[in-house]
């Protein structure tokens, strides 16, 4: 598709932030979006890369009453010699179109989706910062915007993309973060939608995350929503358990994110030596084997996170400290690996990075 690029006056462009290390997580947002319309009987339409600002919405459309929202998250570097890279956006493209799939929205043809970031990323280019730690995040997204009250699949959408220079998910940066397993609520049941990237899984698990930080907890862990006794994912990352040089995570069910970045960090471990276990994990059984020192490591895997180290687990009102409490060596090498891949300081044997 040819995607328009629409004037951007000097009074729409913002001030970068000067101190990259005051960056924080997805509050400062780039001068330029994408923007592509579907239409029932046309298909995708009217693709433009435009200022950055507010939609005009009717407030009957469909994502504010039925949450016909679906989103990816994804990274662009600046390496230090000046190449721009996205990391396995064609993970993300494949992700975002099973999410629409099952929230019964249009597919995002790969041009669109990968090609509209690409062209997008370039202009804002820029944007991207480049000191240890921080990323340009991007936001694709897809809402349906028809104004209508009937419980139906709108016949009218928006995919959009908003890019968002960040550092460290976590305040705590890469230290280790407190999680708290969560016996109460559930995020997803089988069948659910809990394995597509949609907003309503987010929605759902604000109350337990809102709970656990009054208790002195980053966030939480969800376990399985029928049997509350299987390790499931925390909202913001997938979850990783060291034994040893045994790494086990859960295995993709049907209710978790198919992280990229959990699997980018399975292939990692397996190609550095590590044995890598996709199993249930029982839960009763992982805070037996954290209180005896089988577990040495706990981290967690995703976009935004990236790998982020689990100092302390707590179940039933008790905490469990994970090794020392500190940042294990598997965990560091898995994230000082994995960004360097990301960053051009190492090379990429698995093809993962895309020049743009
Ligand atoms: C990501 O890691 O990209 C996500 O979408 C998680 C979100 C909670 C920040």
């Amino acid at each position: 598709m040819n995607i328009a690029i629409l004037p951007l006056s000097d009074d729409k462009k913002k001030a970068k932030c000067a101190d990259e290390s005051k960056l924080g997580f997805g509050r400062l947002f780039t001068d330029r979006m994408l923007l592509v319309e579907w239409k029932t009987g046309e298909g995708w339409v009217d693709g433009r890369i435009e200022p950055y600002g507010p939609f005009s919405l009717d407030p009957a459309c469909s994502v504010f009453h039925y949450s016909q929202e679906i989103f990816e998250g994804l990274k662009a570097y600046k390496w230090a010699d000046g190449t721009i890279t996205l990391f396995r956006p064609e993970m993300n493209a494949r992700r975002f179109n099973q999410s629409a799939d099952r929230l019964c929205m249009p597919e995002v043809p790969e041009d669109i989706f990968i090609g509209g970031i690409e062209k997008l990323v370039s202009l804002e280019r820029d944007w991207i910062p480049s000191s240890e730690g921080t990323s340009l995040y991007i936001r694709p997204t897809m809402i349906g915007v028809e104004p209508a009250l009937g419980v139906k699949p709108a016949d009218h959408y928006y995919f959009y993309v908003i890019l968002s220079p960040v550092g460290a998910y976590y305040s705590a940066g890469f230290n280790p973060i407190k999680i708290m397993v969560e016996d109460n609520y559930v995020r997803s049941v089988p069948g659910g939608t809990g394995e597509a990237k949609t907003g309503g899984n987010y929605a759902c698990s604000l109350k337990a995350g809102l709970e656990a930080k009054k208790k002195g907890y980053d966030q939480v862990l969800w376990l399985d929503g029928v049997h509350k006794r299987y390790v499931e994912e925390v909202g913001a990352m997938n979850m990783l358990f060291a034994y040893g040089k045994t790494i086990v995570t859960s295995p993709l069910t049907g209710t978790i994110l198919n992280g990229v970045t959990r699997d980018s960090t399975l292939k990692l471990a397996a190609s550095l030596g590590y044995t890598v276990e996709e199993r249930l994990i029982d839960v009763n059984e992982l805070m037996a084997d954290v209180r005896s020192g089988k577990v040495t490591e706990a981290f967690g895997s995703g976009t935004a996170a990236v790998i982020s180290p689990v100092g302390v687990l707590a179940y039933k009102g008790e905490d469990y400290m994970v090794g020392d409490g500190g940042v294990g060596a598997i965990t560091r090498q898995l994230y000082d690996t994995l960004t360097g891949i990301q960053t051009g300081r190492l090379e990429d044997r698995f093809g993962w990075v895309r020049k743009i």
